[in-house]
């Protein structure tokens, strides 16, 4: 990749190509349960090079504004959440959840010069999401399945993972690497353990991939040897311009992630698990509670910083490497992708790379989002701006070995959540 397109797909920031296009989308900001109670602590929260506030106002209402006050530019994490507004501690400068300043006690003429930047803000599936573009440009909240669902059927994670977004993204597409890195791990996670979709993926990990360039992103179909007459086939879900879906796991709740820039080097990375036909069960909990899955664990509660990072070399077990318990010897699915993710650096040379056949999701996404982040300069309105079409599910489904799956696709996963689940 070039340097021109591999600076516009990595910055981010306010009045970027890509910040400008990732600024239509609804973009997930934190976690509904960091801001539970009305009136409680406010946290920052940094979002694509932007430092923000959250808070839940008196009426119990989720806000972001920026940190700062527009007095002097203090900090209002470290202001009173009271009565509908953060007030700053330093000369009482008081802002309500739309970032209007409601008043300045030395000089309430002032107040209408005051404000500072708030932005809407919708909660779905356990996360609290900020339109930050133009007002009338602001699409329908999303609903992907895992935001439409009731709240026990749903667990959501995030963690701070030291790299781009996408390159951490371009792991979630890259789904050639799982018979690398992540081989070991599936037999004993619990997430992903004893269901019939490992046979085949232990059995062939020459793993043969069909794409299919659609309205909401790319539909990946990974294709391994079946049955004699079938092939099973693992459908996963990039959807514009940075959701991931899995492909399933037997019986297993179904994952997903977001890849959110929190500046130009560092990203959330969202984790989502969910039951589409009822509540996650208390193992499944439990497990996830403990990291597992493509959950991580953390340094310190509150952190979201992983406790196996770079400054302790991911907890590498060199012997469980030799002794094939951890292919890299680093363990969980979460770690073994980023720690080879960051070890690419904050923005990988992209100038440098050689790219493979396998990699040609990768080339697609990158060209769609260069496409639209370009387009939306000239005028040209992004795609997948209706929430309607992230009504999607991955899939793991054996199919005759004459069958197309994109054919299959078209009838078996569009508007998906009406249907049956595929996954073996
Ligand atoms: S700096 Fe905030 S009120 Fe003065
Ligand atoms: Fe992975």
């Amino acid at each position: 990749m070039n340097k021109e397109m591999s600076e516009t797909l990595t910055r981010v920031g306010p009045g970027t190509l890509m910040g400008n296009l990732m600024r239509r989308y609804w973009v997930p900001a934190l976690m509904s349960s960091e801001i539970a109670q009305p009136d409680g602590p406010q946290v920052r929260v940094p979002l694509l090079g932007e430092k923000l506030l959250a808070f839940r106002n008196s009426d119990g209402r989720a806000c972001l504004i920026d940190e700062f006050c527009s007095h002097r530019g203090v900090s209002l994490y470290f202001g009173r959440n009271e009565e509908n507004g953060i007030r700053c501690a330093y000369h009482g400068l008081k802002f309500n959840g739309d970032g209007q300043c409601v008043e300045v006690p030395s000089a309430p003429q002032a107040c209408k010069n005051m404000h500072i930047k708030g932005y809407p803000c919708v909660e779905r599936g356990g996360i609290v999401w900020a339109y930050m573009g133009p007002a009338d440009k602001q699409p329908a909240p999303p609903e992907l399945e895992w935001c439409v669902l009731p709240e026990n059927q749903v667990y959501v994670t995030k963690r701070v993972q030291a790299c781009s977004y996408l390159q951490a993204m371009e792991g979630g597409i890259d789904t050639a690497h799982v018979s690398y890195v992540h081989r070991y791990e599936v037999d004993n996670d619990p997430m992903h353990q004893g269901c019939k979709a490992l046979d085949y993926i232990k059995a062939d990990g020459n793993v043969v991939f069909e794409i299919e360039k659609n309205s909401f992103g790319l539909s990946l179909f990974g294709r391994r040897n079946g049955e004699p007459d079938s092939y099973y086939w693992r459908v996963t879900q990039w959807l514009f311009p940075w959701f991931t879906l899995i492909a399933p796991f037997g019986e297993h709740a179904l994952g997903g992630h977001v890849w959110v820039p929190i500046d130009d080097h560092q990203c959330w990375a969202w984790s989502i698990n969910w039951q589409p036909h009822g509540p996650l069960s208390d193992h499944e909990l439990e497990a996830m509670r403990a990291g597992k899955g493509i959950h991580v664990e953390y340094e310190a509660p509150g952190s979201f910083v992983p406790r196996a990072n770079a400054s302790n070399d991911y907890l590498m077990d060199r012997v469980a490497q030799k002794e094939k318990r951890a292919y890299s010897g680093v363990f969980g699915f979460s770690a073994q992708d980023y720690s080879l993710q960051e070890s690419m650096g904050p923005i990988q040379n992209h100038e440098a790379e050689k790219l493979l056949p396998t990699d040609r999701a990768i080339v697609m996404a990158r060209r769609m989002l260069h496409d639209a982040a370009t387009g939306l300069a000239q005028g040209i309105e992004p795609p997948a701006l209706d929430s309607r079409e992230q009504r999607v599910r991955p899939a793991g489904v054996l199919l005759p070995r004459d069958a197309s799956p994109i054919e299959w696709a078209r009838t078996h996963l569009a508007d998906g959540l009406e249907r049956p689940l595929y996954s073996i």
